[in-house]
This record gives C-alpha cells, sequence and structure tokens, in this order.
C-alpha cells in the first residue's frame, strides 16, 4: 500500500481524506500538532477504519520531525493541509500566520527533495480569486489582491510552488482551490469541530439551532445577490477528500516538472438565506437570525466554473447542499449529545 503523509491531517478537510484514501487502498499517515484539532478525531477515524491510522504528533515547521516521518516511512505523496485558517485571527496576528503557513510548505518541500517524494497536493482556496470580475469563477481567472493576509499565504504558497517547479524541480503538484467545506461523514464520527466561536457560516447554523449560540447574524441583505445576502459555492467534505485521492492518481501518471490547479466546487451558488431555508428544512428547526450591516472584507459572490477538474481529473460533486446541511446537522446532535 502507497503511504501518504497527510499534514493537519486530523482537521477538518484531513481526516474526511484520511478516510477516503483508506478506502481507495492508500495509507494514510498523520502529522499535526493539534493546534486546531483534537485527539478524539482520531477515535472517530478508527470507528470508521475499523483500525488506527498512524499519527506523528508534532509541527511541520520541524524539520527534524518531518526527515524522521520520511525516514522511517516510504512515503509516495504528500497532502499539505496544515495551516492556520482563520480570516479574521489572521488580520491580527500576520506574522505567526505567515510563519506558520509559509514556513510548514518550506519545510514540506524540503524534505520531500531531501527523500525524493515528488506527488504533492496543496490546500488552496478560493479566496485567490478575491471579487472575481467574471462568474462563474474558472482557474484562469486572475487572483486579485488578497483581502487578508490568510488569504496572501495561499497566495505566496501557490507562487512558492510554481517558482519550485520552474526551477525544473523532480516534483508533481496540484494546488486544489476549495471553495466552502460543509458537511461531515454520514457516520457523525468526525465532522467540522471548530475550537471556540466558530469562523464559519455552517458550524455557526448549527450550534445556534442546538442553542449554544445565541442567535445567528446574517452579513448584510443589500448585496447584489437574487435575495441580498452573499453567495458562496458549498461543497460537501466527502467530495472535497475525494477530490484529493483523484488528484494522487492523476499525479502518478504525469512526468516530473508539473504543476496544475484545479476549483474544486459544485459549480452552484447558494445564498446564505437559501442555505438557512435548506437547513430549516432537513433539521426541521426554527433558526433563530437576524440581519445585520455588511461585515468588512466579505466576497459578495463566488462560485466555481469545474469543467477543468471535472474533465482532467473525472472528479464532480455528488452531493447537494441538502445532504450537505444533513449531514452537519447530525454531527452536531451528536456532538450535542441530541437524540
Ligand atoms: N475549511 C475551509 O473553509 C477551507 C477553505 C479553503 C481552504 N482551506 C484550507 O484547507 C486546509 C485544511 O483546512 P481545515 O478546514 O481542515 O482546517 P483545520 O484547522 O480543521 O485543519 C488543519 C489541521 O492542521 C493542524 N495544523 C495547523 N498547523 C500545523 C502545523 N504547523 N503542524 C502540524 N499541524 C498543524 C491543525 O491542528 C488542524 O488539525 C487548510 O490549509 C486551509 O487553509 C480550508
Amino acid at each position: 500500500m502507497k503511504n501518504i503523509l497527510i499534514t493537519g491531517g486530523a482537521g477538518y478537510i484531513g481526516s474526511h481524506t484520511a478516510v477516503a484514501l483508506t478506502k481507495s487502498g492508500f495509507e494514510p499517515i498523520i502529522i499535526d500538532n493539534f493546534s486546531n484539532s483534537e485527539r478524539s478525531v482520531l477515535k472517530g477515524l478508527k470507528k470508521i477504519l475499523g483500525r488506527d491510522v498512524k499519527l506523528y504528533e508534532g509541527d511541520c515547521n520541524d524539520r527534524d520531525l518531518v526527515g524522521k516521518i520520511f525516514s522511517e516511512n516510504q512515503i509516495s505523496g504528500v497532502i499539505h493541509f496544515a495551516a492556520s485558517k482563520a480570516v479574521g485571527e489572521s488580520t491580527q496576528i500576520p506574522l505567526t500566520y505567515y510563519a506558520n503557513n509559509i514556513g510548514s510548505l518550506l519545510v514540506i518541500l524540503g524534505v520531500m527533495q531531501e527523500h525524493g517524494v515528488k506527488n504533492l497536493v496543496f490546500s488552496s482556496s478560493c479566496t485567490v480569486y478575491g471579487q472575481p470580475d467574471e462568474l462563474p469563477v474558472l482557474e484562469s481567472t486572475p487572483r486579485k489582491e488578497a483581502e487578508s493576509p490568510y488569504g496572501n499565504t495561499k497566495k505566496i504558497c501557490e507562487d512558492i510552488l510554481h517558482d519550485y517547479i520552474k526551477s525544473k524541480a523532480s516534483a508533481r503538484i496540484i494546488s486544489l482551490r476549495y471553495f466552502n467545506p460543509v458537511g461531515a461523514h454520514p457516520s457523525s464520527e468526525i465532522g467540522e469541530l471548530p475550537l471556540g466561536v466558530p469562523a464559519n457560516l455552517i458550524p455557526f447554523v448549527t450550534q445556534t439551532a442546538v442553542g449554544i449560540r445565541e442567535k445567528l447574524t446574517v452579513f448584510g441583505d443589500d448585496y447584489d445577490t437574487k435575495d441580498g445576502t452573499c453567495v458562496r459555492d458549498y461543497i460537501h467534505v466527502l467530495d472535497l477528500a475525494d477530490a484529493h485521492v483523484k488528484s494522487l492518481e492523476y499525479l502518478e501518471n504525469q512526468s516530473d516538472c508539473f504543476i496544475d490547479t484545479f476549483n474544486v466546487g459544485t459549480g452552484q451558488g447558494n445564498t446564505i438565506l437559501e442555505v438557512i431555508n435548506t437547513f430549516e428544512k432537513v433539521s426541521e428547526r426554527k433558526l433563530n437570525y437576524q440581519i445585520g450591516p455588511r461585515r468588512g472584507g466579505d466576497i459578495e459572490k463566488v462560485w466555481a466554473n469545474t469543467d477543468k477538474v471535472n474533465k482532467v481529473l473525472g472528479w464532480s460533486a455528488q452531493y447537494n447542499l441538502e445532504d450537505s446541511l444533513r449531514d452537519s446537522w447530525n454531527w452536531q446532535k451528536r456532538l450535542s449529545g441530541i437524540e
């Protein structure tokens, strides 16, 4: 079996990807420092997979530790999820974000090079597009100036990967630009586990529905969209996980000095109010929400053109918004001990 190192593998997307990889015959190995996840994730993975996933607890910026992982295991590819990801926080502690997100990529690339490991899938984000001039957004759509240090780290990391390949490096790289990941594993053994007040919409919605948060505020209903609220492309985390498996399989058949970028979304945009209505339908609960003023830095609307990823990787989203919200809701109920 091929060993795949998953950095940040105890996190939301990483843990679901560990499941998808195992189901496709890969052997995941996780490195995580638990800066934004909990050790209980490993128990959830064990319940789903029926066995333990190998874990190295530590930091991806620790070159000795990362080197040790490559020496102890024959690694055939890396998926680099580990990063700090809260947009708001990144404006307060930008140096921490630059150090963690860029530093860890440099360590991973350096150690991969040392050990002759070629295949890398990198977690990028639709945040690199800012507010695009054309919609749906294509991979070739010019990137805009980043709205936050977090967004800038993703742009810089993409640039580093391109410069690395331009240097004729013996590597094959895919950057996946995720749109808005939602949902949870249908077993409710793993899901999104935000520490503290959620920065993302869906955990805020589900936490409000169970009373952990009093009220959800929708930031602005005067945007140029069908109901005035912002539009995003919500992609089920199971679909997203599968895109990583497809990426690794694709990389195995490429020659050296390869790099490409793919949007990973459904190709559908939904407004915040549509999300709330769909959530109320699947959960059969009324959500306590209010409309507030716009929030600085929010993009009005963005959703993906997925033609390239559909065609080249043979991947397309299998789940819709209802499926995603149902799984998020079941996960929240499990966390809150309901039913
Ligand atoms: N969730 C989203 O909305 C979203 C959207 C676009 C892109 N992304 C990117 O996808 C990746 C995964 O996101 P996620 O939602 O699973 O986040 P997450 O915070 O749940 O997972 C990241 C994991 O990495 C770990 N980590 C962070 N820095 C580390 C380090 N230096 N060494 C070891 N472990 C470290 C954290 O403890 C956490 O378990 C990130 O790179 C993120 O920027 C996420």
